[in-house]
């Protein structure tokens, strides 16, 4: 017997990364799981290489931002597999021209928050009836160690994971007595598409000097997190956010510098 046997997930933004690992995570232990993507072709490819290994998965289609759209991607997990137990709302925007605020752009602001944080409300207000009907579920948000810092860059990307923690709040507050469990994950630097066409190589080095454990995490490790919280093993764990970082955040940033400069200096 599998850890979820039986259980169906939806995981946005599931054909690359962090979502991707979850997908494949999820399959290993035992669940049917929608691979919900704006990039059809790429969920499609996941979804062939999950069934010729003999796990269940559809593909669906979906802009997370267009509601329309996240209704038909919940619809599809019930028509397909008749129930829905977990959703990961993973999908998100983090643009290169999100500075400081004087320069924003408020289309890009806009358009993060329509993705970033609409698009987890709209999974949510779709599943939770779902939940509701089979007697409960859970529900996962992939925030950011960013959310909870400020920075002198990605000011819409962070507003959006620090209002997506509240939304988990809301959610867990609202519907526990349901048996709906919302926690939202923080990653810190994760080795993924997005971060490798990000950072440059000296970046890259520069992060993994400041995570506290001697790699950067891949998204294996976030899957692991998200596979022990959706399993009854996490049924007393709600509304939290649990960093997954390497340490990064525990860390005084001046201190961080200061060894910086010093190791540099001997
Ligand atoms: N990688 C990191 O270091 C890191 C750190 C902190 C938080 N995160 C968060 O983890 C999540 C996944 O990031 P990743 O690094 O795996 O990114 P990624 O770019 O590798 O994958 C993101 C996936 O989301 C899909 N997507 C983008 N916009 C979408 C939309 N509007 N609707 C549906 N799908 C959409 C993309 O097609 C892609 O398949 C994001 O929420 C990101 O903010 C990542």
């Amino acid at each position: 017997m599998k850890r979820l046997d039986g259980k169906v997930a939806v995981i946005t933004g599931g054909a690359s990364g962090i979502g991707l690992g979850t997908v494949l995570r999820l399959v290993e232990d035992g669940a049917s799981v929608v691979v919900a993507d704006v990039n059809y072709e790429a969920a499609q490819q996941v979804v062939e290489d999950i069934t010729k290994d003999g796990g269940q998965a559809i593909a669906v289609k979906v802009d997370v931002s267009v509601e329309a759209e996240v209704k038909d991607m919940i619809e599809a997990a019930v028509k397909t597999y008749g129930r829905l137990d977990i959703l990961h709302n993973n999908a998100a925007w983090g643009p290169i021209n999100d500075k400081e605020i004087p320069d924003m752009d408020v289309e890009m602001w806009d358009r993060v928050m329509g993705i970033n944080l609409r698009g987890p409300m709209l999974g949510c207000k779709y599943a939770i009836p779902e939940m509701i009907k089979i007697g409960g579920g859970t529900i996962i948000n992939t925030a950011s160690a960013n959310g909870k810092v400020g920075d002198y860059e990605r000011t819409a990307y962070s507003a959006s994971k620090a209002g997506l923690m509240s939304l988990t709040r809301s959610v867990a507050t609202q519907h526990g007595k349901d048996n709906i469990r919302c926690n939202s994950i923080l990653p810190g630097l994760i080795l993924t598409p997005a971060t490798k066409r990000k950072f440059s190589k000296e970046l890259m080095e520069l992060m993994e000097e400041g995570n506290l454990l001697p790699s950067i995490g891949g998204p294996e490790d976030i899957a692991a997190l998200v596979s022990f919280l959706v399993s009854d093993e996490g049924k007393y764990i709600t509304g939290q956010e649990i960093n997954c970082d390497g340490g990064v955040l525990v860390r005084a940033g001046a201190g961080a510098i200061m060894k910086y400069v010093r190791d540099r200096q001997n």
